[in-house]
C-alpha cells in the first residue's frame, strides 16, 4: 500500500470523543518506550507524525491519525510505566481499557514487544486479557536492529514457547525495526488486507 497522506486528527482521554467516522482502525500498544510512536512513523514514513522520546511515558493520550483518508492508526500510552503516581496509572488503565472495549471499528491491536527481552509478565497478562475480552491482536517485536539475526530467531522461539503455555495457537507475529524500516511493509500489507474486508455497516 502506498501512503499518500497521514494526518493527525485528535488527541484525547475519552473514547467517546474519538472520531465518529466508520473507518477501519488499528491501535498500537505495549510497554512504555517499546517503540509504538516510532513504529507508527516508520509505517507511514513520516518522521515526526507521532511524538517519540528516549524517556518512557511520552505518549499520554489516545492519538488518532488518518491515513490515505480511509483508515486510522492510533498511538496509545504505554503500560507498565513505573515512575508515575498510582492514581495516574489507574487513570491511564481506565482510559485504555475503555477505548479497547468500546471502540467498535478497532480491527486489530498491535501489541509491541521489545525483541531483546524475555517474555514479561505484564505483556503476557495483557495479551491474556485481550483474549478474554475477544479483542483481536497480533504480536509485533520491535528494535530488531539491536540484536543479531541468530539472536532474533532464538528470542522469538523462546517467546513462542512461553506463549504456547497459555495459548493453543499463536497470533500473527511481525519482526520490526523502525530504525532500519524492517517489517513495516508486512504490517501495511496486513492492514491493506483487513481494510479490503471492512464492512462499515457492521460497526455503526
Ligand atoms: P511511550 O510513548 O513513552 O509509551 O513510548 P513509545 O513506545 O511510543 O516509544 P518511542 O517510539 O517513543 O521510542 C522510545 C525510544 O526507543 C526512542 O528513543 C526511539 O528512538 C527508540 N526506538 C524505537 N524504535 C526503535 C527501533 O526500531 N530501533 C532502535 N534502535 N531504537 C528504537
Ligand atoms: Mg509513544
Amino acid at each position: 500500500m502506498k501512503i499518500k497522506s497521514a494526518d493527525f486528527v485528535i488527541s484525547n482521554t475519552d473514547y467517546e470523543l474519538c472520531p465518529k467516522e466508520s473507518l477501519p482502525e488499528y491501535a498500537f500498544i505495549g510497554r512504555s518506550n517499546v517503540g509504538k510512536s516510532s513504529l507508527i512513523n516508520a509505517i507511514v514514513d513520516r518522521k515526526n507524525l507521532a511524538k517519540t522520546s528516549g524517556k518512557p511515558g511520552k505518549t499520554q493520550l489516545i492519538n488518532h491519525f488518518k491515513i490515505n483518508n480511509n483508515w486510522f492508526l492510533v498511538d496509545l500510552p504505554g503500560y507498565g510505566y513505573a515512575t508515575i503516581s498510582k492514581t495516574k496509572r489507574h487513570e491511564f488503565k481506565k482510559m485504555i481499557n475503555n477505548y479497547l472495549l468500546n471502540r467498535k471499528n478497532l480491527i486489530c491491536l498491535f501489541v509491541l514487544l521489545d525483541i531483546r527481552h524475555n517474555a514479561q509478565k505484564i505483556d503476557i497478562e495483557f495479551m491474556q486479557q485481550m483474549g478474554e475480552e475477544g479483542i483481536p491482536f497480533v504480536m509485533v517485536f520491535t528494535k530488531s536492529d539491536k540484536i543479531s539475526q541468530t539472536q532474533i530467531i532464538k528470542n522469538i522461539n523462546k517467546y513462542k514457547e512461553e506463549m504456547l503455555k497459555y495459548w493453543e495457537s499463536l497470533p500473527e507475529i511481525f519482526i520490526t525495526s523502525s530504525e532500519k524500516q524492517i517489517g513495516t511493509n508486512d504490517i501495511l500489507n496486513f492492514i491493506e488486507k483487513y481494510n479490503k474486508g471492512f464492512d462499515p455497516t457492521l460497526v455503526q
